[in-house]
């Protein structure tokens, strides 16, 4: 019989929010990822480049049952405490757009400053490693791992649950964190894919490609950004956030023309271009593929200057009132998060500890706190690592 190795901490996932838990938990804490390389998502995100945070985080920025519970972890781990975090590890970045900062090089850097601060803060990490079986033990957690086959028994006084959700399942994305919660008796809010291109089937695919400036309301906010046609339907961050709101059966508003400009640049149009097709001068608003598909659906006859002020409304209204109930979304195999997830009301908002589990915290994306597109969910992974790495 193997002898128990006994640790302070054990995390599972070396992800942005176990690596970030591990650099703060003070040493001795080993970290278990079933992955062959740690952070892999961090990897991927943002293009490549890491959108590592937003300047304008607060907490309107994310959903979830509890509005309140993530305001106490962002506002004691802030953008600017990592963007500090960045800048010593001499991390070159930019700003893109709406507070968003990015990386100028590879997001694979954030990658190796996680894990070098996470060792050097006294982490072992313990990649393809798996989680055979856990308990709770009278001053802690038992737990057996499996590592190429070979099992060991650990046992640690506190347990971090930092596995993820369940988006993206061809990267290693699991759903562990959900059922460690319910063997520990917390409840799970429903979970559902967010940040997730939506789909019309066979609506248009001929717009596939074409791209625009847009307001999407959604049963929530609204969103100024691009919108993306697909041949599956619909995509883009304008989307992508709205699809968060989005319930099944439920409509989206789209405002094609967001500057609230087009009717007047029409009006002006009658005597510059008196001449010229509607379709022709809209086409100079709007992307042409579009303007040629919104004729199909509403006939756009005559010139320019056989346009009355009334029809002119009534196109622009149309326009940018345009109300669309999507078929679905593309699922987890796309969506950039889960929505839902370790309910909040179980977790405690300073330290992410488990109410009625002394020891045990979950963090990151498995908790039901999901942020908008645009670095806001890697900040949530920081700052929830750190409200309980710091409680350790
Ligand atoms: P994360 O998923 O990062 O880590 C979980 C870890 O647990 C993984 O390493 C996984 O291998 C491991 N694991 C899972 N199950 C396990 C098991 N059973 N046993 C052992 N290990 C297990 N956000 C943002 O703010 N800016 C951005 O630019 C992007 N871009 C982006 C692009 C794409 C394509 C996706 C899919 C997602 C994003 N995101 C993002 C979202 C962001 O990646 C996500 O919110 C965080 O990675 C969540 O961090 P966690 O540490 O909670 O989970």
């Amino acid at each position: 019989m193997n002898k128990t190795r006994h640790i302070n901490t054990l995390v599972l996932g070396a992800g942005a929010a176990g690596l970030f838990a591990a650099m703060h938990a003070g040493g001795d804490a080993l970290v278990i990822d079933h992955a062959r390389n740690p952070g892999e998502k961090i990897r991927i995100s943002g293009g490549g480049r890491c959108n590592f945070t937003n300047t304008r985080t607060g907490p309107e920025c994310f959903l979830g049952a509890n509005p309140h519970f993530h305001k106490s972890a962002l506002a004691r781990y802030t953008p600017w405490d990592f963007l500090d975090l960045v800048q010593k590890h001499g991390i070159a970045w930019h700003e893109k757009t709406l507070g968003q900062l990015f990386c100028d090089g590879k997001a694979t850097q954030i990658v190796a400053m996680l894990m070098g601060e996470a060792q050097a803060a006294g982490a072992e990490v313990s990649l393809q490693t798996t989680l055979v079986e856990i308990a709770r033990e009278e001053s802690g957690f038992r737990a057996v791992i499996e590592r190429l086959g070979k099992r060991e028994t650990i046992h640690a006084a506190r347990l971090v649950v930092a596995t993820g959700g369940k988006s993206i399942p061809k990267m290693g994305a699991t759903g562990l964190a959900y059922r460690i919660a319910e063997q520990f008796g917390l409840s799970v809010t429903e979970t559902r894919p967010g940040l997730v291109p939506l789909t019309f089937p066979d609506r248009f695919s001929g717009l596939s490609g074409v791209a625009l400036p847009v307001r999407a309301q959604p049963d929530g906010p609204a969103f100024e950004e691009a919108l993306l046609f697909t041949h599956r339907g619909l995509s883009g961050p304008a989307i992508l956030q709205a699809s968060s709101y989005w319930r099944e059966g439920a409509e989206i508003r789209i405002d094609l023309a967001p500057d609230g400009r087009l009717a007047e640049a029409l009006r002006a149009a009658r005597r510059t271009d008196g001449r010229k097709a509607l379709k022709t001068v809209l086409a100079q608003h709007l992307p042409a593929r579009l303007v040629e598909a919104w004729a199909e659906d509403h006939p756009m006859p005559g010139n320019m200057a056989d346009q009355s002020d009334r029809a002119i409304d009534a196109l622009c209204g149309a326009l940018r009132d345009w109300r669309l109930v999507p078929a679905g979304t593309e699922g987890y195999r796309t969506a950039e998060v889960t929505l839902g997830g370790v309910s909040t009301d179980a977790l405690s908002s300073k330290t992410m500890e488990a109410k009625s589990v002394p020891g045990l915290h979950f963090i990151g994306e498995c908790v039901d706190v999901t942020g908008w597109l645009g670095g806001y969910n890697f900040q949530w992974a920081w700052a929830s690592g750190f409200a309980a790495g710091t409680a350790i």
